[in-house]
Formats: C-alpha cells, sequence, structure tokens
C-alpha cells in the first residue's frame, strides 16, 4: 500500500505524518499520534463520540480520512484544556454533571463547544422551523444540534444545563 504524507495542526502543534491514505482520521489520531481522548464508538458516524474540531467546525473524525486534512487545524479534547486549567465547556460538565460513564464526554465537549460558535456566528441548524438562531440559544436549539452525540447513560439535561450555563 502506498504511503502518503499528511502535516496538520492538531492542538496547536504541527504534526508530521506518513500514513497509508486508508487511515481515518480518528485512526490517525489515536493510533498515530496517542491521542486518545477522542473515542471510537461506532466507527461510522452513528454516535458522536469521535467528534473533533477541524478549523472551527465539528466533525466524525471517523467519517473523515486523515489524507483529506492536510493542512488543517484539528483540535481535539486534549486541546481544549488541561486538568488544571479546564476549558469552560470542561468545568461546566464537571458542575452540572454532563457526564456518567465518560465515554461519550470528548465527543461531547468538543461539539458543545462548536454548537455555541455555531449559534454565535448565526449559522443555522438543520432544525425544524421553530428552532431559530438566537442570541440566547433555548434548550431545544441545543438539543437538535447536540443530537449526533448519542449518551448511553442518559446525561442529555444535564449536558444541555452546561451548555446554558457557559452560554451565559
Ligand atoms: Fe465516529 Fe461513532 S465513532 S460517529
Amino acid at each position: 500500500v502506498p504511503t502518503y504524507k499528511v502535516a496538520m495542526t492538531v492542538n496547536g502543534k504541527p504534526r508530521a505524518l506518513t500514513l497509508d491514505p486508508r487511515t481515518t482520521l480518528l485512526d490517525a489520531l489515536r493510533e498515530h499520534l496517542h491521542l486518545t481522548g477522542t473515542k471510537k464508538g461506532c466507527d461510522h458516524g452513528q454516535c458522536g463520540a469521535c467528534t473533533v474540531i477541524v478549523n472551527g467546525e465539528r466533525i466524525n473524525a471517523c467519517l473523515s480520512l486523515a489524507v483529506q486534512h492536510d493542512g488543517d487545524a484539528v483540535t481535539t479534547i486534549e486541546g481544549l484544556g488541561t486538568s488544571e486549567r479546564l476549558h469552560p465547556m470542561q468545568a461546566a460538565f464537571v458542575k452540572h454533571d454532563g457526564y456518567q460513564c465518560g465515554y461519550c464526554t470528548p465527543g461531547q465537549i468538543c461539539s458543545a463547544v462548536a454548537v455555541l460558535e455555531e449559534i454565535r456566528r448565526g449559522i443555522p441548524s438543520h432544525a425544524q422551523a421553530d428552532l431559530m438562531t438566537a442570541p440566547q440559544p433555548t434548550g431545544a436549539e441545543m438539543r437538535e444540534r447536540m443530537s449526533g452525540n448519542i449518551c448511553r447513560c442518559g446525561a442529555y439535561s444535564n449536558i444541555v444545563e452546561a451548555m446554558a450555563d457557559v452560554a451565559g
């Protein structure tokens, strides 16, 4: 199998990889860069556990080939905060108990950070017509935008509370 070179900025640092072109972004992050905060749940775009932020927008890293991201800026959960200095969304998840087992949490938090940014920038959701983008997002809007992130423990209401806390 031929290999390809990919250069990305990951969590603010330049990273160069030589990869089998079939490698997903998720596997590049986890297996090649050892950034295991990003989780593999379904590996086919159904659960959201693998959500990362690429050039400011959230994507499912399992559905994207790493070679498509040459030159891109990727942020994973490891790039949002540290255990000494949590990102405000991480702190809000702690405060509001926005998790139980924690497996989906990195993807939930990456998605939640990107969702508030989508709302701030006025990017429309795929929602029903009555879920309008507003400066103060409603719980319904946040739930709809977070619908691609599945939590088997059912921490959904606390996740929305955490997001509302950060949204202010
Ligand atoms: Fe990517 Fe489930 S692991 S959506």
